[in-house]
């Protein structure tokens, strides 16, 4: 106001522009992907009347979310997977209920959205215990080649014995074999996307040679896990490597990322949780010699946005009454290791859980919030129900830029996986009313600023591993 009668609406409005600007030149900004199931991440979302309750096969519902996502400027869009019906174990008593089970295989769909989309980044999910490596590298090469640069892979080691038993196996790998047989898969993932130098194809028409056989670099990989020869046959990736994202917190999980990863997605319920994470990450990330900046981390919110507080609260309590109690139990049961919680009297605390082959660091979050908040088991999986234990932010667009603003400036989060309550409503107002209020302040951009989801996530392109040892021996011959 002061600064208004002072100087006129025109200079002010000229002033804070250029005040923009600096803190966009000077600022580091938020980091955004669009955590995108079919239909949303409540529960119940598939009951909403404006959700699209077919959303996980539905492609041109896909189409629109992707294009509202790369409207609002997020750096990429996301899509898990699971290979099983999502929640499957005792049969189909629990799952009539769930809106989630079925849905598009994420590689084709992302390829499909190559397609409608220019500047988004395209991740999903793919699990290193239930694929080969040459099947996961040549994929992601043609999805990267595909979107011009745009592909990301989210590696995780799957957790759940229904994925074991749609792969001939009995029992679901144990957790540390898993986490062992990961690093050695992205190993040679990543050998084999390094199988041909950037400029390995010449094509020359004139002299009939269609690549140098200098630039070629046939892996042999022989290991404990995988033994692959190579070459992959595709071209280097035109980021050299899609973005490798990791989303295990559990200490073999951080320890692969601190390795591996390019961006972390993590489940965290408070800024101390958040901020012990984050510096333990980067510290490991160091330790293995990387450049800690080149890591982003990115914890998981599920928005409940409002023209006022109230508004907000009472959009959540409309989700949470849609919630019959058989699929709030399943999730929880399902989050915490497929343990049967239904034996267990409902308006009592959690019993004491023993640990699982599951994700360990995700049964450790939720027993932790049960601790903190006293909450009985009905209370629990209400409270999971929209957000799987990442953090429920409920309030207006200005208090929700508050609190992403707040782990961000208080080293909690590089950035944020942005995980809509219900579709397509959820991205919409999100990206109309929360996005401009974040590029107000400056904490997020206005433009893409390149064209690959690596230059957006401000990452180096690797270097090629071969030619790295060709020039250190090039350079050795020459002393
Ligand atoms: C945002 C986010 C997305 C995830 N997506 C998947 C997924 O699509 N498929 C999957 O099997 N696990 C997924 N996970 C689970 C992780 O891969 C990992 O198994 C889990 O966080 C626990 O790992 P831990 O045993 O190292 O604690 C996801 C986790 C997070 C935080």
């Amino acid at each position: 106001m002061m600064l208004k009668r002072c100087i006129g609406a025109r200079a002010e409005t000229a002033l804070i522009s250029l005040f923009n600007l600096r803190n966009t030149m000077n600022q580091k900004q938020l980091k955004l992907g669009a955590f995108l199931p079919g239909n949303g991440h409540h529960v119940a979302a598939w009951r909403h009347p404006n959700a699209q309750a077919n959303g996980g096969i539905n492609f041109q519902h896909y189409q629109n979310i992707a294009q509202t996502a790369e409207r609002g400027k997020f750096d990429m869009v996301f899509l898990a997977d699971n290979v099983a019906v999502w929640g499957w174990g005792k049969g189909t008593e629990d799952l009539t209920r769930s809106g989630q089970i079925i849905h598009f295989e994420p590689l084709t769909l992302l390829s499909a959205l190559s397609v409608v989309t220019e500047h988004i980044g395209l991740a999903a999910t793919a699990s290193t215990t239930y694929n080969e490596p040459y099947h996961l590298a040549r994929k992601f090469a043609s999805l990267d080649h595909l979107s011009g640069g745009r592909a990301g892979w989210n590696l995780v080691t799957s957790a759940t014995e229904a994925e074991a038993k749609n792969f001939s196996r009995d029992k679901h790998m144990e957790h540390m074999l898993r986490y062992e047989r990961a690093k050695e898969f992205v190993d040679v993932v990543t050998s084999l996307w390094d199988s041909w130098e950037d400029d390995a194809f010449v094509r020359d028409k004139e002299s009939g040679v269609y690549f140098d056989s200098d630039k070629l670099h046939v892996p042999n990989h022989k290991g404990e896990h995988f033994s692959v020869l190579g070459p992959l046959n595709i071209a280097r990736p035109p980021q050299g490597y899609p973005v490798i994202i990791q989303a295990g917190s559990s200490l073999d999980g951080k320890n692969l990322a601190a390795q591996t990863a390019e961006a972390i997605f993590t489940a965290q319920q408070t800024l101390t949780e958040a901020q012990a994470f984050y510096i333990d990450v980067k510290q490991r990330v160091a330790k293995y010699g990387r450049n800690p900046n080149d890591v982003k981390i990115m914890p998981g919110v599920f928005p409940v946005i409002g023209s006022t507080e109230q508004e907000a609260l009472e959009k959540y309590e409309e989700l949470q009454e849609l919630i019959h109690p058989s699929v709030g139990l399943a999730l929880l049961s399902g989050l915490v290791g497929g343990i049967d919680l239904s034996k267990y009297p409902l308006d009592e605390p959690l019993p004491d859980l023993p640990e699982t082959n599951f994700h360990k660091s995700r049964l450790q979050l939720i027993t932790d919030l049960a601790q903190r908040e006293k909450l009985t088991i009905r209370q629990l999986y209400l409270r999971i129900a929209g957000a799987r234990g990442h953090r429920t932010i409920i309030g207006t667009p200005e208090q929700i830029a508050d609190k992403l603003e707040e782990w961000f400036i208080n080293d909690g989060a590089d950035g944020y996986n942005i995980m809509p309550p219900y579709l397509p409503d959820g991205l919409n107002e999100f990206v109309d009313l929360v996005i401009p209020e974040l590029q107000r302040r400056g904490l997020f951009r206005t433009e893409y600023e390149g064209t690959t989801l690596r230059e957006n996530l401000g990452l180096p392109r690797p270097t090629n591993k071969f030619t790295k040892v060709k020039k250190a021996e090039l350079v050795g011959a020459l002393i």
